[in-house]
């Protein structure tokens, strides 16, 4: 449909009707208006799988099936943009197939801490993983004619108070965190709508905020879509229609339809604001039409395909050598969960799965003889002397053990953030009984988040499942018999204690307030950059084989990674790219390196590839580095700003496992710098652009006694002391007659004549 169709669209309304057009019909369908032709389309949570509501025969509401891929949480540990797509592209065709029009997914928040409720919802502690992996899947969705949507915007990192709370950052925080992974949705994905969030940022509500809404996600970043309102999350729907929301949803029974046509009346809301919102959903409706007639899929190619991204999403925290197991012996199973897993979490994603595996029948099949199973815990999560003694029983019996533990659903659900990081007792101390008991013992973890493990050294196994979808069973039999060799790695960092985390302090807030005082420090810059002992560091994860960096090289700004499999198995490595900043030559000491005032992490990463070898095969692997990896946001110009200087490239298998560097030097900005007698000194002698001979005049006018020059300019280092003085301050000390304003003038002017003639 042309722009010129909706505006004809558009004219045939009238007021009222633009009005209602702009709330929802009802909980899951978009307004529709017959008489323009315009049809009804549904919408339905997500993400990892099609979470359709319906009602029977009988008027009962239901849900209707679907196969349930792994959420979020795992899927980030795949690494695998491609893989994500796939899965996207997946849904997307149960979607189809249900006459649905848009996903209300992927969550792409960031997990600032470990036990927020929604965590397994959300990818990554890292912007560019977590932008990444949701760019991908929203890209696999929206190449099947479904329409995503990029949710929740912005800084929902919490679901304490969620309707209520304020997340107070910075500005820095704000955008090099916790918005990169919506603007990758937009600019990478070119995702169709996004929801903004319950919360405030700021002081003021996500959805009224006209400078985030509709002059960043709309303006600079070029969003075309419609942002809907989180359900039931308007507080003032003239606000936010002024601030660029298009849709409350669920609608309000006309009540505020009778609040907007009041504020028209009143000169607060223009026609052309109504119409602009009326557009942009005339626009998603008309580009994501419901297919004609209901399809089908095959429910077994789907529940492959789920299973097939399970096993790339689980990853193997360590392993002295038990696993994989080998197959045809006897095997004790222990725990609940290996009946009854955990393969999603609770709240509005909750996916009716198609079918889900039992894990024993695959260990079965794999084992090529019958597992000897016991409880070990009951269904409330305790145990007993006799579950203990049974489990220790059967694993002793069998000479080795596969323990499955993990958060129960109470632990993890949309609503309820954690008060602690911790598994049930039962489950801590059913492990400690069994490793005790025999030495051959893998533990199953299934759980959307860390937790602390008190038994992490006297477990010689552990694969973390995380929560693997529908058919997590066979992928967890494949992986500890060897027939899949693990690949996933960590998305985020598993600390040693709850107190470790950055948000530990700060952590949901005072009342309706909560201050991000670790700022930019959100999971391993946190932990990276005051070097903290961490328990599995971001990006962590065994293979059954092992890899080798044995090059690096840089170009440009191409570097390029060469990795080999030097063991006797296929497997796959995920090569991991991060930058630090150099230690900067005149002020080095302070946290994270400053460089031009501003901090930086001790490493962040700015690429990743997940590379196949086969035993003894080396493969080269090429990133581009583009302006924003050497960047911050700068509050004062509103934008990124790349920082010039020397950068350590590092290739690296988790951000503790580095394995070669190299050293990256940029000069991008090549904007004429002005200086003001308001310029701190640190600057001038940092900021690259100043030419040398000018700073050195103007530093010598201003500080008589400055250092000698040895032919090569002034010895900055030797100046340490001036870095805190902006330059008027040195008027007292100024013996050339000339004012500083006279000073500055000249050295502007030589500046300019320097640029001029190179
Ligand atoms: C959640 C959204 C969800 C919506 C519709 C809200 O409570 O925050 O993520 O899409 O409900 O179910």
């Amino acid at each position: 449909m042309t722009k010129e169709q909706i505006k004809s669209i558009i004219d045939q309304m009238t007021l009222e009707e633009k009005i209602s057009f702009c709330s929802g019909h009802d909980a899951w369908h978009a307004e529709s208006l017959a008489r323009l032709g315009v049809p009804e389309i549904m919408m339905c949570d997500g993400p990892h799988g099609l979470r359709k509501r319906d009602r029977n025969e009988k008027g009962e509401a239901y849900t209707v099936k679907a196969t349930c891929f792994p959420p979020a949480c795992a899927m980030a540990n795949s690494w695998d943009p491609s893989l994500a797509e796939r899965v996207g592209k997946t849904i997307g065709e149960e979607c189809r197939a249900e006459q649905v029009s848009i996903l209300l997914g992927p969550g792409m928040n960031i997990k600032r801490s470990p036990t927020c409720g929604r965590n397994f919802e959300y990818y990554s502690e890292d912007p560019y993983l977590s932008g990444k992996i949701s760019s991908a899947f929203i890209k696999g969705v929206q190449g099947e004619g479904v329409a995503a949507c990029a949710k929740h915007f912005f800084v929902n990192n919490q679901e304490t108070r969620r309707f209520s709370t304020s997340a107070n950052l910075s500005q820095r925080a704000l955008h090099e965190i916790y918005l990169p992974s919506f603007e990758m949705a937009v600019r990478e994905a070119g995702v169709a709508t996004v929801m903004h969030s319950y919360n405030r940022v700021n002081g003021k509500y996500a959805g009224e905020d006209k400078e985030m809404v509709t002059d960043l996600l709309r303006g600079k970043w070029g969003f075309d879509g419609y942002v809907m309102s989180d359900w039931n999350a308007i507080s003032d729907r003239v606000a936010a229609y002024k601030a660029g929301t298009d849709v409350e949803m669920p609608p309000s029974n006309g009540i505020r339809d009778r609040e907007v046509l009041e504020a028209y009346k009143n000169g607060e809301i223009t026609m052309e604001e109504i119409d602009n919102s009326v557009a942009n959903v005339l626009g998603v409706i008309f580009r994501h039409l419901p297919a004609e007639k209901k399809g089908t899929f095959s429910p077994d190619e789907h529940h492959l395909a789920a299973a097939k991204a399970a096993e790339e999403c689980m990853v193997l925290l360590k392993n002295d050598g038990v696993l994989p197991f080998e197959s045809g012996k006897p095997l004790a199973v222990i725990g609940g969960f290996a009946k009854k897993p955990r393969f999603q979490g609770g709240g509005s994603s909750h996916v009716e799965p198609l079918r889900v595996d039992d894990i024993t029948e695959y260990l079965n099949a794999e084992n090529g003889i019958e597992v000897t199973y016991a409880d070990g815990y009951d269904a409330s999560h305790n145990t007993s002397a006799e579950l203990i003694a049974e489990a220790v029983n059967a694993a002793k019996t069998c000479g080795r053990a596969v323990i499955f533990a993990g958060m129960p659903d109470s632990y993890e659900t949309e609503g309820r953030d954690r008060r602690h990081m911790k598994l049930p007792p039962a489950h801590n101390e059913l492990i400690k009984a069994v490793c005790e008991a025999c030495d051959k013992v893998a533990v199953v973890l299934m759980a959307g988040s860390p937790n602390e493990l008190p038994w992490v050294n006297e477990a010689p196994a552990i694969l973390h499942a995380y929560l693997g979808g529908q058919a997590l069973g066979g992928a967890v039999a494949r992986i500890v018999f060897g027939k899949v060799n693990p690949s996933g790695k960590l998305a985020e960092t598993h600390p040693v204690r709850f107190e470790d985390n950055p948000a530990y302090l700060n952590f949901a807030g005072d009342g309706d307030e909560c201050f991000y005082g670790e700022d930019i420090y959100v999971g391993y810059r946190w932990y990276d950059t005051r070097k903290m002992d961490v328990m599995f560091p971001f990006g962590h994860g065994l293979s059954y084989t092992e890899f080798e960096y044995t090059s690096i090289k840089v170009e440009g700004r191409t570097v390029t990674v060469t990795v080999k499999n030097i063991g006797d198995r296929a497997g796959k490595e995920v090569v991991q790219l991060y930058l630090s900043a150099c230690p900067h030559p005149v002020i080095s000491g302070f946290v994270g390196e400053s460089s031009f005032g501003f901090k930086r992490p001790e490493k962040w990463l700015v690429g990743f590839e997940k590379v196949e070898l086969a035993a003894g095969e080396e493969k080269a692997v090429a990133f581009e580095l583009c302006d924003r990896a050497f960047s911050v946001y700068d509050a004062k110009i509103k934008d990124f700003r790349v920082i010039d200087g020397d950068y350590t490239v590092s290739a690296a298998a988790s951000s503790r496992d580095i394995r070669l560097t190299a050293v990256i030097g940029i000069e991008a900005d090549r904007s004429i710098p002005v200086i003001t007698k308001n310029t701190v000194f640190e600057d001038l002698f940092y900021d690259k652009r100043y030419p040398k001979r000018v700073v050195d005049e103007l530093v010598k006018a201003l500080i008589p006694a400055a250092g000698a020059d040895n032919g090569e300019g002034l010895d900055f280092e030797a100046m340490r002391d001036q870095n805190r003085f902006v330059l008027r301050q040195k008027i007292t000390s100024i013996k050339c007659g000339r004012s500083i304003d006279e000073l500055v003038e000249k050295a502007n002017a030589d500046i300019r004549e320097h640029y001029a003639n190179n």
